[in-house]
């Protein structure tokens, strides 16, 4: 059966024992982002982004790579259109590169990047698939950072005139709309870190950052709403398990607090209008809060809170998480390596797609988001094509037919979950991993730019095709 190996393929008797789980409507995608694919870095008109900036820095990227040419999306978007189609897959989340549309970040639209994704919206719809829009993947235009990027709330209302730009050119043909990839990437690799543009290693400015881009988020809600008849609006979060690495007490205690800096630092004020105050404790004892916190100004946890359609949900693993025998100066949980039974990804991420089931259980036990929907999941590994020329990436299709069954899961346990998006499309420039890590289940030669199905491009195919993974009536 070669790349269908292991597909969904069962007997008569063995299809009497399945059920459906899977709704109709259930949406199947992919997901790319702008700047990991584009390349086109200084064709018509766009301005520089603080990704450019950073690459540009010696030892930013491992391998000393940078995204100019990428995946050069930007001229090859016809062929990977078609790509898509015929992997059967009827949505694609994309991202729209901010210093495209507003080269200095506000004030002067430059019309041929606004064309573009023009060009790119018709063609998606003229091959029947669903564009899934994200405004903020990361690359913020460098003349914002300049004035203090995410730091400075006048970010707030440039992210709010960039959103609005937007929507009005597209308003008649995107109705799914995502205001952030991931505030906790954004804000905290990128200003604490020092791991993501803009590389700043300040955990003061980094929370300031993370409210800057949750205000940001809320106060595009309603002119998303405005400009989008019928606008389904939502944002995409990181989220993991947070799990002791012992039953300790100062591990179990570990695990609540990363928890809350990760999950609950964004979920809280997004659904309930509040940060948690055991974080924010947790914060001022490391010395990253001076004394709670003076940048959330009358009615932000208000406009934060404003409902949404849907929570995106970016999964790829969980952390296990100790203090044990950590320096109590240190005041921060580590995240640590653990013995992986389901392997590693060349991350160094464990395979848990159990974890994708609990998180999905608890977000929606504890958030009520409208609905939910798996907006990136997948894993990076190595394999290149073979002297057969075919990719045999088993790992990846076991890792994404599991992940699916996860999903599965969720939806039997009552999680209104509607969409699962693959991460990613195309092998691409995974941001401080440059090149050295591909998550495609389309492989890219960058030298030529030629693009190879994986074979886990075709067991996705499959999946799509029986409509998901049904369940075991026994199990
Ligand atoms: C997520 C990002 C995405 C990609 C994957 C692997 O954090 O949103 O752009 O880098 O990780």
């Amino acid at each position: 059966m070669g790349f269908e190996e292991g597909g969904a393929v069962h007997s008569p008797s063995e299809e009497a024992l399945m059920v459906e789980v899977f709704p109709e409507g259930f949406v199947w995608g992919v997901a790319t982002s702008a700047f990991q694919i584009e390349g086109a870095h200084d064709v018509d008109g766009r301005g520089p982004s603080i990704w450019d900036t950073f690459a540009a820095q010696p030892g930013a990227i491992v391998d000393g790579s940078d995204a100019r040419a990428a995946c050069d999306h930007y001229h090859r978007y016809e062929q990977d259109i078609q790509i898509i189609r015929s992997l059967g897959v009827r949505a694609y989340r994309f991202s729209v590169s901010w210093p495209r549309i507003l080269p200095a970040g506000r004030g002067a639209v430059n019309a041929a990047g606004l064309d573009f994704y023009d060009r790119l919206v018709d063609a998606l719809l003229a091959a029947g698939i669903d564009p899934w829009l994200t405004l903020y993947h990361w690359d913020l235009p460098q003349a914002l950072e300049d004035g203090g990027g995410w730091v400075s709330r006048s970010t707030v209302d440039a992210f709010v005139e960039f959103a609005n730009v937007v929507s009005r050119r597209l308003n008649d043909r995107v109705t799914h709309w995502l205001t952030h990839n991931e505030p906790w990437c954004a804000s905290v690799l990128g200003y604490a870190q020092g791991e993501h543009a803009p590389g700043k290693k300040s955990w003061p400015d980094a929370l300031i950052a993370a409210h800057h881009i949750l205000l940001s988020h809320g106060r595009a809600v309603p002119v998303l709403r405005s400009n989008v008849r019928g606008a389904q609006v939502g944002l995409a979060i990181n989220t993991s398990p947070c799990e002791p690495a012992s039953p300790s007490r100062a591990d179990r205690d570990a695990a609540r607090q990363f928890d809350g800096e990760l999950n609950r630092w964004f979920l809280d004020p997004l659904y309930y209008g509040r940060y948690p105050q055991d974080v924010v404790e947790a914060h001022e004892r490391a010395g990253r809060l001076t004394r709670g916190l003076p940048f959330v100004q009358p009615g932000d946890l208000e406009v934060i809170s404003t409902p949404t359609d849907f929570l995106g949900i970016n999964y790829y693993t969980r952390a296990v998480v100790r203090a044990e025998g950590i320096p109590e100066e240190e005041n921060e949980p580590r995240t640590i390596p653990i013995p992986a039974p389901g392997g590693l990804t060349d991350m160094g991420w464990e395979v848990y797609p159990e974890g994708l089931t609990e998180s999905l259980v608890r977000i929606h036990a504890d958030y009520r988001p409208a609905a939910l929907v798996i907006t990136e999941n997948g894993a990076a590994y190595a394999n290149g094509p073979g002297a057969d020329g075919c990719i045999d990436d088993a790992r990846r299709s076991d890792y994404v037919r599991r992940h699916v069954e996860a999903c599965r899961d969720a939806l039997v346990a009552g999680v209104p979950l509607e969409g699962y998006f693959l991460w990613s499309l195309l092998d691409n420039f995974e941001w401080a991993f440059g090149t050295t890590k591909r998550f495609g289940i389309v492989w890219v030669d960058f030298a030529t730019q030629e693009r190879i199905l994986k074979a886990s491009a075709h067991v996705y195919r499959r999946i799509i095709r029986d409509g998901g993974i049904r369940q075991d009536k026994a199990a």
